[in-house]
């Protein structure tokens, strides 16, 4: 947590603030007070848990939600059997929501045993007006639902929740506010994501995001800046700028930005180590972009460029805005400006209308562009996008033998694409002890490959040199080189 704000100057009996910062920290000395009684009447600490179902950005919502928490008093639990229980939800995908429906009857009944128990459910699913309704019926347990526009407003809420004895729920339609200097408790001390921008405008036709984000907002660089250096000053040394298309990012701001030119900003600041991003939308990667990544010492060697399909015809129906053609003449000038890149993707199989010969495109692009990984989905049908409306939904099987197919030659190339650092000695961001082999430790190379090498717990957060012995397909097994730290 870096915004060491004194809550115990804040005069609870005194008039609530009207700037939204100050407004929370208001609400968090308010609900100090509540866990404090709470920690008397149960004599122990009350503990908290959060539980990340989305992307990247949930996953740093989380923290930030998890940094209120932990300052009005709550200690973080190992397990959901705790006093306080959120699940911060993704609804991209059908099988996001079924997880969460799943897992809320286990909590149910570890209520039903703990009766101070809380429970809260925010995210993009909880911007379903349906979803809502049916937690309000069938999950009455529930004490807590917001959404993805006022997640800032947490604390505030958390007092309804002490003070109200019923389900509180406050969910915006969108918001044009980003509210800056909120405490964060970061899951690792020595890397962190930045949002740079929130929703997105791009309407790809089978995406819900749009819909659950709202439109996109770029945050003010000098808010970016003034936040990486803060985290650098507490022992960040890596961070993923994070938006769902960065490309995109400073448009609209009122002194209009690029985010070639952000990150050269970025790269400027002293401490900063590497610095990585997601995810770029194809149609806005600029060519200003390629040269300051060709050129960056800290910028990491892995762009993640979503394919979603290798067809031109599909393509366009998804309101993807580039063509196939398009796409690898892209690919191919970014593997020519920084050869040891590495290209990771999404791609969707199964689409409304999707033939075999869309299908050949998709599989075409992959063995052309040989990426490093790919994440492969089947397409899920999301109420609400043009894509649901679509006549001639693929049959189940039809998109499991496509889906089979693409796997295997997506696994393929990307062992053989691995095998070419195979002997290199390469830089090492050591992030955690390895959970299964003692003694070993897990580290991230700058293309975002993993490595397990025998070390020392003291060397997690530095990064080091580490030869890579062999490669085992999607990781490596490495050892340390001499000359090993760098800070
Ligand atoms: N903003 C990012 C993607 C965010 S969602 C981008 O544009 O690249 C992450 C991935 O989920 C997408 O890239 C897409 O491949 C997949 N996805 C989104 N909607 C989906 C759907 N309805 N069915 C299956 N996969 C989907
Ligand atoms: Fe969804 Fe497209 Fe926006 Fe990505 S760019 S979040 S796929 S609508
Ligand atoms: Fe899921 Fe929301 Fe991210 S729908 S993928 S958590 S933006």
């Amino acid at each position: 947590m870096y915004n060491k704000i004194d809550l115990e100057k804040i005069d609870t009996n005194g008039e609530v603030p009207v700037l939204e910062t100050d407004r929370q920290y208001y609400f968090m000395e308010k609900c100090r007070g509540y866990v404090r009684e709470l920690e008397r009447k149960l004599g122990r600490r009350p503990t908290f848990f959060t539980q990340t179902f989305g992307c990247q950005m949930n996953a740093r919502d989380s923290e930030k939600l998890s940094g209120i928490l932990k300052g009005i008093g709550y200690e973080e639990a190992e397990s959901e059997e705790a006093d306080f229980v959120v699940y911060n939800t993704c609804t991209v995908r059908e099988n996001a929501n079924l997880r969460v429906y799943g897992r809320l009857g286990v909590l149910h009944g570890y209520k039903k045993k703990n009766p101070d128990m809380k429970i809260a459910l925010c995210g993009c699913m909880m911007q379903e007006t349906e979803v809502v309704q049916k937690i309000q019926k069938s999950y009455r347990f529930v004490d807590l639902i917001f959404g993805t526009h006022n997640i800032f407003k947490f604390a505030e809420l958390l007092a309804m929740v002490f003070e109200a004895d019923r389900m509180v729920i406050d969910i915006w339609k969108d918001t044009n506010q980003i509210v800056e200097d909120l405490p964060v408790a970061r899951k690792y001390p020595f890397k962190s994501g930045v949002n740079i921008m929130f929703g997105c405008n791009n309407f790809c036709s089978y995406c819900i995001v749009p819909y659950v984000r709202g439109r996109e907002r770029s945050r003010e660089p000098e808010d970016i800046i003034r936040e990486i250096e803060k985290l650098v000053a507490d022992g960040v040394v890596e961070v993923m700028l994070l938006g769902q298309n960065v490309n995109s990012y400073g448009k609209n701001l009122k002194m209009p930005i690029s985010f070639a030119e952000l990150l050269r900003e970025i790269e400027k600041i002293d401490g900063l180590q590497r610095i990585r991003f997601m995810t770029s939308h194809p149609k806005d990667l600029s060519m200003e972009l390629i040269q300051v990544m060709a050129e960056s010492k800290k910028i990491c060697k892995h762009l993640h460029l979503p394919l979603q399909s290798g067809s031109s015809r599909l393509l366009k129906i998804m309101n993807r805005k580039y063509t196939k053609e398009q796409y690898l003449a892209l690919a191919e000038e970014i593997r020519k400006q920084i050869p040891d890149i590495s290209l990771t993707t999404d791609i969707i199989v199964g689409f409304p209308g999707e033939t075999e010969e869309d299908f050949l495109e998709t599989l075409d692009v992959v063995r052309r562009v040989r990426y490093d990984s790919a994440f492969t989905f089947q397409y899920s049908k999301r109420t609400g996008t043009p894509a649901a409306a679509m006549e001639e939904q693929i049959p189940a099987e039809v998109v499991t033998e496509r889906f089979d197919r693409l796997l295997e030659t997506v696994q393929k190339i990307s062992c053989e694409m691995a095998e070419r650092f195979t002997g290199t000695k390469q830089m090492v961001l050591i992030e955690e002890e390895n959970k299964r082999m003692q003694g070993y430790l897990d580290g991230r190379l700058s293309n975002n490959h993993v490595v397990h090498l025998k070390g020392e717990a003291s060397l997690i957060g530095k990064i080091v040199k580490v030869r890579l012995d062999e490669c085992k397909g999607f990781y490596y097994m490495g050892s340390l080189t001499e000359g090993k730290k760098t800070r």
